[in-house]
């Protein structure tokens, strides 16, 4: 590490990836990319949300394109990033984030459910590195964010898929960190708590549903499991995000940075 002026948080020119981003976390994390000065790509399966979200952005940024692409289809996968290297060049930073997986118990999840769970939750992520790997490893440089759950840390209950498959994506993340770790890529992955997002609000108002209690009821509740008393604002997840994209973190590498309030209870 040197000791110069520079500041290590700065991401001037810095190009990012961000999947799953008109709203919630990933929005909130190309918002902390865009504030470090990154040129951003924005990614959703599109619509207004997503036009929306690139306005929003390009207050922040010094430049923000938006692409369409559903993270479960590999073709549009491949298809965003060569359009994101076309338009703005090798992608430096990536955030793989996707939609969250439907919330039933474990006792009644079928096949199809499984198979559903799976590109959405897990398989995006490799298929997301393979293609932005080769250049990040050819500059010596690259930081890559998968947004996982605290899920991996402490399950949660109803939502069998999230509890099983989240951990998956940790087993890729440790093993790729040490594959290019020499090589400058470092990969972590956030691990949200409960964070007020659209996702949240319709946990909510499925419970809601099955029980016969108010969303507002249902959200007090929660709260009674965070032992910082409220839940995540996304911003609050977003400059975790920041952080680990930057030069400032170019010792963390393989982790599950957990930031939950201090909800999950276990030592690790
Ligand atoms: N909020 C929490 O408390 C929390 C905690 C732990 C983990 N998580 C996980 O973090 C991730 C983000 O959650 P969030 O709370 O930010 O949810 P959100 O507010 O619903 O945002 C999800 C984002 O992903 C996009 N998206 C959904 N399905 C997609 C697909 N198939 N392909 C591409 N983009 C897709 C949505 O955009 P479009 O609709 O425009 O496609 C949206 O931009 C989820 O996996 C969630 O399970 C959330």
């Amino acid at each position: 590490m040197t000791s110069d002026n520079t500041d290590r948080a700065d991401l001037t020119d810095r190009v990012a990836l961000v999947t799953g981003s008109s709203s919630g976390l990933g929005y909130a994390a190309a918002e902390a990319l865009a504030r470090r000065g990154a040129r951003i790509v924005l990614s959703s399966r599109g619509g207004d949300k997503l036009a929306t979200a690139e306005r929003r952005l390009s207050a922040v940024s010094p430049e923000v394109i938006s692409v369409a692409a559903d993270v479960r289809d590999p073709l549009q996968l491949e298809d965003l990033v060569s359009t994101a290297e076309e338009a703005l060049g090798s992608i430096d930073i990536l955030v793989a984030n996707g939609g969250g997986p439907k919330v039933k118990p474990a006792a009644e999840l079928d096949d199809a459910d499984w198979e559903e769970a799976w590109p959405l939750v897990f398989l995006f992520v490799p298929r997301l590195c393979r293609l932005v790997l080769p250049a990040m490893r050819r500059r010596g440089w690259g930081r890559i964010v998968a947004i996982n759950s605290v899920s991996t840390k402490q399950p949660i209950a109803g939502l069998a898929l999230s509890n099983s498959l989240r951990p998956a994506v940790m087993g890729y993340v440790k093993t790729l960190a040490q594959e290019v770790a020499a090589e400058g890529v470092t990969i972590n992955a956030v691990l949200p708590g409960y964070t007020r997002t659209e996702r949240q609000l319709e946990i909510a108002e499925g419970i809601a549903a099955r029980t016969g209690a108010g969303v507002d009821e249902v959200l007090a509740e929660r709260q009674g499991d965070f032992p910082i008393g409220r839940m995540a604002e996304p911003g609050e997840i977003g400059e975790v995000v920041g952080f680990l994209c930057s030069d400032a973190a170019s010792y963390l590498t393989g982790q599950a940075v957990t930031v939950d309030g201090g909800y999950a209870r276990g030592l690790l």
